[in-house]
């Protein structure tokens, strides 16, 4: 018998056939319907599995093997996009052996013994796409998709702040076509503002960032994205027409100079020896960072040595991922317990059995509410995969419920807060329930806690272990206080010495040089986060209108519905937080006046875009009108002054019609645009 030829038994067979159908199913729930059944983990490990089974018996080789295809079909509801030059996947490796065996194949590949000069930077967690630039202007954005056919997700892309749409003039020309690849994403504190606003709504919770990401670019309604921050990073190109780079670094160095952002963080390397530095480096910043990374992807510097190395199936041999340890574990839960919130929401958190994801122990896990205990099915006894990613809070990824023992008991919520005593109420529509006493100390932690953090008023070292002290002794009953504080009382404190105190008062006094949107959003109003308090401030200019202002001049603000308008009027029109303002004010709070935007020709109307336009995208006009002072709202009220209809309008139309509302053409909404 040749060699190679190797006779495969029944057995193994068998193994890689369900391997396959096993890896087709879990391919479809995550790239088609972003519903993952496995963790990553889980997922890789059965990846891998497969990838050895075909390396050691090539006579399983078939071109329609998972392993063969990375990436899904395209939706049929996006049209789809050829990729001038397919979009690559990353052979990947997991430990510094590994990466030294890459280095050798390179310098074997390359016949020499000579140091390689490598780019190490970081892999993005998020979604793939490619961006097409003609004449400098963004033409089509499209997904990676199967790697040759992507969708075409132009107009979310258009809503990626980060994303130029026209590219900048620098020294050096921009190619006539310009094929710019990179991932998008989903910072992580938008992530979970997002996740919480969802919870709150009682909306189902995205896994993670990337699932966020994917979910969001999927929309067909691209102002659904535009709600949603995503950032862009780029980190290589396609097709670019008078390629003149000798080297990957040298082109990035064009591409920032036309405006596009780079992936950050990455570093030169003469040596292996300075890639492994650099991965051990980013691998302990991970946690730092605002944004997802599971790896280090190490790249050849050179193109001409990426040309002459080429690639072997879909992945090229000048480069790899070194992929971090995994992030998720599992383990059981010992007891679900609620904890009372800023607001007073209890959030039921799972007390688990302690187990190391990433390098940290994980002990507990939030559980976001009671609905999303119920659709996860998630009971006291449980075995749980736990995820740490994205999110500081680790949390619940599903349950294995396979593994149940009968003995497992559902968690209700209790009716009195466990803190204070007070009435526990749940909202009608609402997914939280809420302690009802005004004086709930765990409210008032809480909140401290907020308008301490960074972000909020930014004090340095008034961490959690001082504000539990602060409260407890009855020396703090609202963050007013908390400027009143002397050293001496600070330093009276437990684990708080006269150095210690010393450094929180001059942090204290340093906060209280601030922005006004950042105080509004440390006073934690409900529905207010930093952008709803920068629109505010913009809008109102200073902070005694916005607390004067009623909730119909509150929904002259763009982007602030009746819901959001009410939970600012009735924060204002409490006495009570008046009187703290008020106290923060008296004690030396201070920000720089706000400039407000000068009343457009459109001011003080409110339009409801409906239908396809042909002359620019929705978010487009949506921008447009803004600019001009218009609000642009999703529903049709005795409140909207027009509505401007496009082809294959919706249901709006109708209803604009019924109420007696005047529809626009595109023709009549371009002649208000122009003034
Ligand atoms: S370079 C041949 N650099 O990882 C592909 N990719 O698993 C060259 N990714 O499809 C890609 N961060 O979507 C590169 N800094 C980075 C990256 C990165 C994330 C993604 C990319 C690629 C996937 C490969």
């Amino acid at each position: 018998m040749a060699a190679g030829s190797t006779v495969v038994s029944q057995e193994i067979r068998q193994e890689a056939e369900r391997l396959r159908a096993e890896l087709a199913v879990h391919n479809h729930r995550y790239y088609v319907l972003d519903e993952p059944l496995i963790s990553d983990a889980e997922y890789d490990q059965l990846f891998r599995r497969l990838v050895d089974l075909e390396t050691a018996y090539p006579a399983l080789h078939d071109p329609a093997s998972p392993t063969q295809k990375v990436g899904a079909p395209p939706l049929a509801a996006f049209t789809q996009v050829r990729h001038t030059v397919p979009m690559l996947s990353l052979a990947n490796v997991v430990s510094q052996d590994e990466m030294q065996e890459f280095h050798q194949r390179v310098q074997r590949g390359l016949e020499t013994t000579q140091d390689i000069e490598y780019v190490a930077e970081p892999k993005i967690d998020g979604v793939a796409v490619e961006l097409v630039y003609e004449n400098g202007k963004l033409a089509v954005g499209s997904t990676r998709g199967d790697g040759v056919t992507g969708e075409d997700v132009t107009a979310n892309l258009r809503t990626v702040r980060s994303i130029p749409l026209t590219l900048l003039q620098p020294a050096q020309p921009i190619p006539r076509r310009l094929e710019v690849r990179g991932e998008v994403f989903l910072p992580k504190a938008s992530f979970r503002s997002l996740n919480d606003t969802r919870a709150k709504a009682g909306e189902p919770l995205f896994a993670n960032p990337r699932n966020a990401t994917a979910g969001s670019l999927k929309q067909l309604d691209s102002s659904i994205t535009a709600g949603r921050p995503l950032d862009f990073f780029c980190y290589g190109v396609g097709q670019i027409e008078g390629d003149t780079f000798a080297s990957y670094w040298e082109l990035r160095q064009a591409l920032i100079g036309w405006g596009i952002k780079a992936v950050p963080l990455g570093r030169v390397c003469p040596t292996v020896e300075a890639v492994f530095a650099v991965c051990d480096d980013l691998a302990a910043r991970r946690d730092s960072l605002d944004y997802d990374i599971d790896g280090v992807v190490v790249k050849v510097n050179s193109f001409a040595l990426q040309a002459q190395l080429g690639q072997i199936s879909r992945s090229p041999r000048w480069a790899t991922a070194y992929k971090f340890p995994a992030i998720q574990a599992t383990t059981t839960v010992l007891d679900i317990v609620p904890q009372v919130g800023r607001i007073g929401t209890l959030t039921p958190v799972a007390e688990l059995t302690p187990v190391h994801i990433g390098g940290v122990t994980v002990k507990s896990a939030s559980l976001h509410n009671m609905d999303e205990i119920q659709r996860k099915d998630i009971r006291i006894g449980d075995t749980v995969i736990v995820e740490r990613a994205g999110d500081v809070i680790p949390y619940v990824v599903k349950t294995i419920p396979e593994k149940r023992t009968g003995r497992e008991r559902r968690f209700t919520m209790p009716t009195v807060c466990p803190v204070c005593g007070a009435q526990v109420a749940r909202e009608e529509g609402e997914a939280a329930y809420r302690c009802t006493g005004l004086a709930c100390p765990a409210r008032l932690k809480e909140s401290l806690k907020f308008f301490a953090a960074r972000g909020s008023m930014d004090i340095d070292g008034l961490g959690e272990k001082i504000i539990d002290q602060l409260v407890d002794k009855n020396l703090v009953r609202d963050p007013g206080d908390l400027y009143l504080l002397t050293a001496e009382q600070l330093a009276a404190l437990d684990r708080l010495g006269e150095k210690s105190a010393h450094n929180l008062t001059g942090a204290l006094e340093r906060s209280k040089t601030t922005t006004l949107p950042r105080l509004i959003a440390a006073l934690g109003i409900r529905h207010v986060g930093e952008a709803t308090a920068r629109q505010l401030a913009e809008h109102f200019g200073d902070l005694d209108h916005i607390m004067q202002a009623g909730e119909e001049a509150l929904q002259d603000v763009s982007d602030i519905g009746p819901e959001v308008a009410r939970s600012v009027a009735a924060f204002f029109g409490q006495e009570h937080n008046r009187a703290v303002v008020k106290k923060l004010l008296d004690a030396g709070v201070r920000f720089p006046q706000v400039e407000t935007k000068p009343a457009g020709s459109l001011h003080g109307q409110t339009f409801v875009l409906t239908g396809t336009l042909a002359s620019l995208t929705r978010p487009e006009a949506k921008q447009r009108l803004e600019a001009l002072g218009a609000k642009v709202t999703s529903s049709v009220s005795k409140k909207t002054d027009y509505v401007v209809a496009g082809t294959d309008p919706g249901s709006k139309r109708d209803k604009a019609e019924k109420l007696g509302i005047p529809i626009l053409n595109e023709a009549e909404l371009l002649e208000k645009l122009s003034g």
